[in-house]
């Protein structure tokens, strides 16, 4: 009998607020067709493991993508969610999860994505060019960086006062963190119907 949830990977590589905010709509029932099974990271000292061991979530260190892949295989991992995620990912291994990778990036895709935009620089080039609203994007993950389907959008005003800093931590709170585990419910709910069939 198959499960009836989709199992979920999350993959980190900093502080985990994203990762926290999947791991809490779980618990508040926003997440339920899904469940997050693994934590994977690039980076031994994220702050995300910790909070994946704090809720008892297996943790892995990625030593390669060829590794990786065995273990999500292993594992039966059917949706990979990028969650503060750094590393660009080969075509090679996105391949294996069509329709089932999915990305949170902290902008208006396309304004400010692609190579170099990750992180806070994202919000220094937002600042820079002078928009007026940002906000943040989760897309589906194919071979072109910030490149797939958009899922979902949320738009965040920019404040003249604003610091790169200031931007970042509003568009995690009033976007990113509302908009990533929708999408997560979304995209599992699809899954598990597919599953289901
Ligand atoms: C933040 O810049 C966020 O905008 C982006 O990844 C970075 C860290 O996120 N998505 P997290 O706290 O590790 O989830």
């Amino acid at each position: 009998m198959a499960e009836d949830f989709t199992r979920i990977a999350v993959m980190v590589s900093g502080g985990g607020t994203n990762l926290q905010a999947l791991i809490d709509a779980e618990k508040s029932g926003i997440i339920k067709s899904g469940k997050i099974v693994l934590v994977a990271s690039d980076n031994p000292d994220a702050y995300a493991l910790k909070r994946a061991a704090a809720n008892d979530i297996e943790t892995y260190i990625m030593k390669g993508e060829d590794y990786l892949l065995k273990k999500l295989e292993a594992d039966d991992i059917e949706l990979v969610v990028l969650a503060g995620f750094m590393k660009i990912l080969s075509a090679d291994f996105v391949s294996h999860f069509p329709n089932r990778m999915i990305n949170i990036h902290p902008s208006l895709i396309p304004s400010f994505c692609g190579k170099g935009c990750y992180g806070l620089h994202v919000h220094e080039k937002a600042l820079a060019y002078g928009v007026k609203v940002t906000g943040a994007t989760v897309h589906y993950v194919n071979e072109v960086p910030d490149g797939g389907r958009i899922i979902a959008q949320k738009a965040v005003e920019i404040r003249d006062d604003d610091t790169p800093e200031t931007l970042q931590r509003r568009v995690m709170e009033q976007a990113e963190w509302i908009l990533l585990p929708r999408a997560a419910e979304k995209v599992s709910s699809i899954l598990l119907n597919e599953k289901n069939k």
